[in-house]
């Protein structure tokens, strides 16, 4: 820009704009289950990430026409396809972040449980492909049930020299993204402005969103808190039964894992202000993998925010540990899996 002033031609820096501050885009990133009911929303939210040059899709079928059909929009991501296991290791090779949200989902009448034996054996495999091929890779576990998926998951790594805890996320900002908006609506509050930190796991009473932590600071009747911890710890089961048998959630899920996937990227390129809750190994409690705040940096998690459980209410610190138990059991049944299997 010149400004022209008693004659002198100065020339005044611009003020950089978000596309100038933002790193080219320079990430890869996989997803495995990509055909799916969240595969295929999630492809499309990555492939409008400005962070990401390669978007690599996997599933078992049918991913290659969701390429194609992705392939065309004018972003600046190129999409790439790989059908079946053998497809897999060069799907993989080289990427920078690895979302998994492959396994079948719940119909009604059914737990996050009930789907172990069948999505424990999926997770299994494609966590050993990323072993081998991706370990540096931050690597995003969606399929469920994810209190059990994430222990399966370091297992296996440990299994191959290759576990990396910091690098290893249970997605559970679908909780966030629930508790954000029912607390919005509730306290007409801009949506925006909404921040609810969500802790424990991601299963039934193992969801136990902190309202005393809310941000704006907001209070509660000790009805509303129950009416919202209740609604929140029951959301995917709304929209199991509002399914009814044709799956589980899919369009906000694929919202979620792409905003946790973003904030992963911007971490990589080096933002220091990225804070997201993620099911991860964790000392803030007994338990060796709880959700709480994180700070993710280039490494990964940086550290885990213990405050969030500092001062929390009478029902909050009940509720935390009447979860305790069920999410113990998930973890051993996780870790017993994958030793049971040698
Ligand atoms: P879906 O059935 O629509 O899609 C799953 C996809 O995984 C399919 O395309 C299938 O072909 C693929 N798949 C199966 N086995 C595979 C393998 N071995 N390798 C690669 N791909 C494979 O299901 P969905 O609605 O997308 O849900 C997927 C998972 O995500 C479920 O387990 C569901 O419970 C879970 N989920 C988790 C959350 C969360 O908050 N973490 C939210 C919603 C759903
Ligand atoms: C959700 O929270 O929506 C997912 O975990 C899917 C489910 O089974 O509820």
């Amino acid at each position: 820009t010149s400004l022209r002033a008693s004659g002198v031609t100065r020339v005044v820096p611009k003020a950089k704009s978000a596309a100038q501050i933002l790193p080219e885009a320079s990430y890869k990133v996989a997803v495995l289950g990509a055909a799916g009911g969240i595969g295929q929303p999630l492809g499309l939210l990555i492939k409008m990430s400005p962070l990401v040059s390669e978007l690599r899709l996997y599933d078992i079928a049918n991913v290659k026409g969701v390429a194609a059909d992705l392939s065309h929009c004018n972003t600046p991501s190129q999409v790439m396809d790989f059908t079946g296991p053998a497809e897999l290791a060069n799907c993989l090779k080289g990427v920078d972040v690895v979302v998994i949200p492959a396994g079948v989902p719940r119909k009604p009448g059914m737990t996050r449980d009930d789907l172990f034996n069948i999505n424990a054996g999926i997770v299994k495999s494609l966590i050993e492909a990323v072993a081998d091929n991706c370990p540096e890779a931050f690597i995003h576990i969606i399929s469920n049930p994810v209190n059990s998926t994430v222990p399966i998951a370091a297992e296996i790594l440990k299994q191959k020299g290759v576990y990396n805890p910091k690098k290893l996320f249970g997605v559970s900002t679908l909780d966030v993204v629930r508790a954000n908006t029912f607390v919005a609506q509730k306290k007409d509050l801009k949506l925006i402005d909404v921040d609810v930190p969500v802790v424990g796991g991601h299963a039934g009473i193992t969801i136990l969103p902190l309202l005393s932590k809310a941000r704006p600071s907001v209070t509660f009747t000790d009805e509303e808190t129950e009416e919202l911890t209740k609604r929140i710890q029951n959301a995917g089961t709304e929209v199991v039964e509002a399914k009814a048998g044709a799956g589980s959630a899919t369009l906000s899920m694929a919202y979620a894992a792409a905003r946790f996937v973003e904030s992963s990227l911007r971490a990589l390129a080096g933002d220091p202000d990225v804070y997201e809750c993620t099911y991860v190994q964790s000392e803030l409690t007994e338990l060796p993998f709880f959700a709480s705040r994180v700070k993710i940096g280039k490494n990964g998690v940086e550290s885990i925010i213990s405050s969030d459980l500092e001062g929390v209410t009478e029902y909050e610190a009940k509720a935390l540990e009447a979860l305790k138990p069920e999410l113990k059991a998930s973890i051993e049944k996780g870790i017993e899996f994958v030793h049971k299997q040698q």
